[in-house]
C-alpha cells in the first residue's frame, strides 16, 4: 500500500499569527472529519516552520514541510536557509523544485539535484516536483519534459534513497489557474512517471512511491482526481489556506 498524503503549499501567505490561527483551525477540523490513515503535510513559510512543528507534534500522520532549502550545508549566505536548520525547527520535508522557483528563481535541474542530495544526507525528505508548462503540453512534448526533469535531478540517486522521495506532478498550466488535469491527464501522467521510475529502479520502488498531484486541485474535484490508480494525493495551493476545504481534500480519498 502506497502511503496517501496531502500537502498543503502555503507560498508566500499568512503572517505568523494567521499561519498559527489556520493551523489551529485545520486540527478542530480534523477532529470532527479525522482521516487517520493519510499523511497530512503543511508547507508554510519559514518564519512558522518551529511554532507549526511543535502543535503538531503529538498529533497522528501530520508532519511540516520547507518550501525550498539551499543546496549547500551552510556559510555566507546573506538570507538562505540551510536543510540542517530546517531540521532543527522539527520539518521533516522540503518541497524541492517547485515550478515557481524553477521560473522566478532559474533553478535548474543541476541545483535542484544538489538541494536532493543535501536534504536526504540531513534526513530531511524532498517532496520532488515536476510538469510541463502550456507550450510544452500543446507541442506534445508534456512526457519528454516531465522525465527529463525527473532524471536530471534524481536519477543518479541509489535506488534506496530513490525510494525516499515523494514526488508531484504540476502541470504549469493548473496551477493557481483554476484550471485542473483532467482525470485522464492526471492518471496517464502519473502511470507514465510510475512506469520510468519501475524501468530505471524496479518494480519494489515504483509501486511504492507516492506520486501527488498539483494544480487547482480543489474540494470539489479531490475526490475524482485521488480515484485515480496512480494519484496518491495532492499538494494543494490556494484551497489549503481555507481549513474545512483543506481536509476535505484530506477526506477525499476512495474508502
Ligand atoms: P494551486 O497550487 O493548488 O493553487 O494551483 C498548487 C501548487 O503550486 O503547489
Amino acid at each position: 500500500m502506497r502511503k496517501k498524503i496531502v500537502a498543503g503549499n502555503w507560498k508566500m501567505n499568512k503572517t505568523f499569527e494567521a499561519g498559527l490561527q489556520l493551523v489551529d483551525e485545520i486540527i478542530k477540523e480534523l477532529d470532527a472529519q479525522p482521516a487517520s490513515e493519510v499523511l497530512k503535510i503543511i508547507a508554510p513559510p519559514y518564519i512558522h516552520l518551529a511554532a507549526i512543528a511543535e502543535k503538531v507534534i503529538l498529533l497522528n500522520e501530520f508532519g511540516v514541510a520547507s518550501q525550498n532549502c539551499h543546496h549547500l550545508a551552510n556559510g555566507a549566505y546573506t538570507g538562505e536557509v540551510s536543510t540542517e536548520m530546517i531540521v532543527s525547527t522539527g520539518a521533516k520535508y522540503v518541497i524541492v523544485g517547485h515550478s515557481e522557483r524553477r521560473l522566478y528563481f532559474a533553478e535548474n535541474s543541476e541545483l535542484l539535484s544538489q538541494k536532493v542530495d543535501i536534504a536526504l544526507k540531513n534526513n530531511l525528505t524532498p517532496i520532488f516536483c515536476i510538469g510541463e508548462n502550456l507550450a510544452e503540453r500543446n507541442a506534445d512534448k508534456h512526457l519528454e519534459t516531465v522525465l527529463k526533469q525527473l532524471s536530471d535531478a534524481t536519477f543518479h540517486l541509489s535506488a534506496s534513497d530513490f525510494g525516499r522521495l515523494i514526488i508531484a506532478y504540476e502541470p504549469v498550466w493548473a496551477i493557481g489557474t483554476g484550471v485542473t488535469a483532467t482525470t485522464e491527464q492526471a492518471q496517464s501522467m502519473h502511470k507514465y512517471i510510475r512506469s520510468e521510475i519501475n524501468k530505471k529502479y524496479g518494480a519494489e520502488v515504483s509501486s511504492s512511491i507516492s506520486i501527488l498531484y498539483g494544480g487547482s486541485c480543489n474540494a470539489q474535484n479531490a475526490k475524482e482526481l485521488f480515484a485515480c490508480e496512480d494519484v496518491d494525493g495532492g499538494l494543494i495551493g490556494g484551497a489549503a489556506l481555507k481549513a474545512p476545504d483543506f481536509v476535505t481534500i484530506i477526506n477525499s480519498f476512495p474508502a
